[in-house]
């Protein structure tokens, strides 16, 4: 694993976005596979300006959004959806038919996390996987559980990350219960890794994710196996993991 510490958010925005440029400018039809929540935040916007300065083309790119909320419609102001396209995909020249983001809110639910798989293979592949990490482990909607999946498949939703996205709802209860995610297969199958860690309250989410032991109960520890994984991480996220080897 590669690690690159970065002194404050800034500077980890800058990294991401570094590594998924090279990737777009060195692939004539690059496949990103994106991650939302806060930690990506800085990186979008960074995108963006590289796009409006001319340093950086979207035309060729296609896109796999990693997860997105089962019982909130796509017009949500928190849908990954609405995330995805108000701070990104709206603002640069990427092609909205290469755009890809689960979304499943009836009983279909099979057939498209099924055709979601196949449209990534179809891609080639992503080229780059950009990831956050949950305070429990969890990558994409892959909660901590006795059993994790190699495909798209849709999921209940960890107290814990119920818990951690109600400060995006206000109320508990309007918090959605369930996902439709990448599974674990598909994020390992992807060329590169971009794992985001920002703040104390992933610490122990990534000392237990990076300390040689693979478990479903951290299902970030997978990650261990991917042969070009970067993290990029802040001091105090990284504040419990031994560096030193
Ligand atoms: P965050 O979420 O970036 O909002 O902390 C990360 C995640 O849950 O994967």
């Amino acid at each position: 694993m590669n690690i690159i510490i970065s002194n404050d958010y800034d500077e980890l925005s800058l990294e991401a976005a570094n590594l998924v440029a090279e990737i777009v400018k060195q692939n004539a039809y690059p496949v990103l596979g994106l991650a939302t929540g806060s930690t990506p935040e800085g990186m979008y916007k960074i995108l963006v300006e590289m796009y409006r300065n001319k340093k950086i083309d979207f035309r060729n790119v296609v896109s796999f959004n990693l997860d997105e909320y089962i019982g909130i419609s796509s017009g949500h102001p928190q849908s990954y959806y609405h995330y995805m396209f108000s701070r990104f995909y709206s603002h640069v020249n990427i092609n909205p038919d290469n755009i890809h983001i689960p979304n499943c809110q009836g009983n279909d639910c099979q057939v498209i996390c099924k055709m979601y798989d196949e449209a990534i293979n179809a891609a080639g592949g992503i080229d780059i996987q950009v990831l956050g990490i949950g305070s429990n482990g969890h990558i994409g909607f892959n909660e901590p559980s006795e059993k994790l999946y190699v495909n798209t498949h849709v999921t209940d939703l960890a107290e814990e990350t119920i818990k951690d996205n109600s400060r995006f709802f206000g109320k508990m209860k309007d918090v959605p219960r369930q996902a439709i995610t990448m599974g674990v297969g598909a994020i390992l199958k992807a060329k590169k890794v971009v794992l985001l860690a920002y703040g104390s309250n992933k610490a122990n989410a990534i000392r237990t994710a990076f300390n040689g032991e693979i478990t479903t109960s951290v299902p970030a520890s997978f990650l261990q196996l991917h042969s070009d994984l970067t993290l990029i991480a802040d001091r105090d996220a990284v504040s419990l993991l031994d560096i030193s080897g």
